[in-house]
């Protein structure tokens, strides 16, 4: 096989999980038992302990902070909302944006989404994309519409090629995130493999083999090195596993394992 060019990535989604001790201590546990390594790390905390987080991971290499989410507006009366440039000022380099929580429980739509992209890259966030089908979208064979569908309107459309390298794309099938239930290796080798297809027709074949994808839904110590052999799959976009410093590490770990095996 040849050797990939893509970064990988293993992203650590915190969701709306620990109080700021907690969170300092999840940090400092997870800095403890990371090795140098070659796996780009990202730890997405609440909002509130982005700037703390950000002071405790300086220097530590291959490190970095994310936002959850942002909104599209650079600042004004929206009550309880952060912008971009708010999170871009507490020193974190990405925001995920267009979580499938994101899109169930707050409404966010493609148009807006794409609004949010953009305002992330005027603040040089680098958005990690998230897609994905529902249960009932893959039964009826839809996830590929599904998922070209997110992708084009919500990411291809407001994403020039020049600011193209900085975008991640996180394939998370709904059914698949805090159920225990993944997607088999197969699955989310078809799904990442047709994903890159999406990005060559959209921005050519150079910037689609440089684009990391990640995969996402109940990756775990157990199935994650079998996720990571996969050719399209570049890493992990962990939710649960990523609260426990152990489970989250060892994660790491098969990812970096499955750069020597590429
Ligand atoms: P789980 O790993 O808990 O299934 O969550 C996945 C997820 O939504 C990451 O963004």
């Amino acid at each position: 096989m040849a050797q990939r060019s893509r970064q990988r990535m293993a992203a650590g989604n915190w969701k709306m999980n620990t109080d700021y001790a907690e969170g300092r201590d999840l940090i400092l546990q997870i800095i403890d038992g990371l090795q140098p390594t070659d796996v780009q790390v990202v730890l997405a905390p609440p909002f509130i302990q982005l700037r703390n987080a950000d002071n405790l991971t300086r220097g530590v290499s291959n490190l970095n902070i994310a936002a959850q989410n942002c909104h599209q507006e650079t600042h004004g009366a929206y009550t309880g909302e952060v912008s971009a440039a708010m999170v871009r000022s507490t020193g974190a380099r990405y925001v995920i944006l267009g979580h499938s929580e994101r899109r169930e429980y707050f409404g966010e739509d493609d148009e807006l989404l794409s609004k949010k992209v953009q305002a992330a890259l005027e603040q040089q966030l680098c958005p990690i994309f998230c897609c994905g089908e529902k249960l009932e979208e893959r039964e009826a064979d839809n996830h590929r519409a599904t998922v070209e569908a997110q992708l084009e309107q919500g990411l291809f459309a407001a994403v020039p090629s020049e600011q193209w390298p900085q975008v991640t794309i996180a394939y998370e099938p709904v059914w698949a995130i805090g159920t225990g239930k993944t997607a088999t290796p197969a699955q989310a080798q078809d799904m990442h493999s047709f994903i890159r297809s999406l990005v060559k027709k959209a921005y050519g074949e150079e910037l689609a083999e440089q684009t990391t994808r990640l995969d996402g839904g109940s990756v775990k110590p157990a199935n994650a090195a079998d996720l990571f052999q996969q050719e399209d799959v570049d890493g992990g976009l962990v939710g649960g596993a990523s609260l426990k410093a152990g489970d989250f590490i060892a994660i790491v770990k098969a990812l970096e394992a499955s750069l020597s095996e590429a």
